[in-house]
């Protein structure tokens, strides 16, 4: 292994990652993410409101090209080794934070020939341990980009020089922050399944944290925890929902930081205010999901854009 120095890792270019998908799994991706028996446009190909669900990029990150289970140790940092890292503990990595820009709408089928591109955009140590950052471009077969995902995970316990570090070269924009002053524009509540991280790990990320209680007991958590990239989807059907009158193809951005978990089986809140509008006209939405018992924030600095329906208006 090469000599400890996170400054190097900055920048570091991954090989190309094949990545594939065909209806089939889109659809057991709307499932993942909690999609109802009623919700057409995410469930029912056969529906003319159905659309690939535009938050589905961020399972290529661990599913490729693959069509059945794989080895989640052999997915996690990437398919080169980045250098300059320390000794990093995949049992003790959890995901911090996740975005997604949609820049067109995904085909149905993606066919052979669409690759994801990543480089290690920042990295950081605090005391508490080490968060490296992500970037990821979707491309067609002819190199087009269709999303551009950041992802941070933060490792926990990990150690380079036990100092404080921070470098960082591109990111996602920052989240506004939630208005102190008014009750939530939107607000709607649903409910994750005891089967919820079952099914949504059928996606392709097999972290066993997410079906063998004995590794979320070890790591903490009192047993298993939903994907935390299941409960972004569950928002993201949020604010389609609520703000884009129930069209996926309106959702053109999507980010959250990771605060706590969710376990499968707990009720969700997500909270919505409109903040703004962007350059492109879209309307800017700031949102947090809680567990509606305990009140407690699971995702926090939710930021989406979105195209907003008549029957999203104030
Ligand atoms: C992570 O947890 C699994 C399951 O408990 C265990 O088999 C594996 O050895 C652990 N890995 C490390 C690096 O500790
Ligand atoms: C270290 O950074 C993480 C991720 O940004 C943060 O959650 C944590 O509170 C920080 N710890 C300390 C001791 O500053
Ligand atoms: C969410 O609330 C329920 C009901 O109080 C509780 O059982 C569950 O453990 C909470 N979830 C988390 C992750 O704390």
């Amino acid at each position: 292994m090469s000599s400890v120095d996170l400054g190097r890792a900055v920048g570091h270019v991954d090989a190309d990652v094949p990545v594939g998908w065909n209806q089939r799994d889109l659809l057991l991706y709307a499932v993942g993410i909690g999609a109802k028996a009623d919700e057409h446009a995410l469930v029912n190909e056969l529906d003319k409101s159905w659309t690939p669900f535009p938050t589905y990029p961020v399972v290529l990150m661990l599913k490729h090209d693959g069509q059945d289970v794989n080895v989640f140790t052999e997915r996690i940092g990437g398919s080169t080794p980045t250098p300059g890292l320390p000794k990093l503990d995949p049992n003790r990595t959890v995901h911090a934070t996740q975005s997604i820009q949609v820049l067109k709408p995904l085909p149905a089928v993606s066919g052979a020939g669409w690759k994801l591109q990543r480089r290690v955009v920042a990295v950081s140590e605090n005391k508490s341990g080490i968060v490296l950052e992500s970037e990821y471009k979707l491309v067609d077969p002819q190199g087009t980009p269709y999303a551009i995902l950041y992802s941070a995970s933060f490792n926990l316990g990990a150690k380079a020089t036990g100092k404080p570090f921070s470098k960082r070269i591109a990111g996602a924009p920052p989240a506004k922050p939630i208005p102190k002053d008014r009750n939530p524009d939107w607000v709607v509540s649903d409910q994750t399944t005891p089967e919820q991280a079952a099914i949504y790990r059928l996606s392709g990320d097999y972290n066993g944290l997410h079906i063998d209680p004995s590794i979320g007991k070890a790591a903490g958590f009192g047993g298993v925890i939903l994907h935390g990239l299941s409960s972004y989807g569950f928002a993201a059907r949020a604010v389609v929902k609520a703000v884009g009158g129930g069209d996926p193809s309106s959702l053109k951005y999507f980010g959250v930081r990771f605060s706590s978990p969710v376990k499968p089986g707990d009720a969700l809140e997500t909270r919505m205010w409109a903040v703004g509008t962007t350059t492109q006209g879209l309307t800017e939405v700031a949102f947090e999901v809680k567990n509606v018992t305990t009140g407690k924030v699971s995702l926090s600095n939710g930021v989406a854009w979105v195209k907003k329906s008549e029957k999203g208006k104030l």
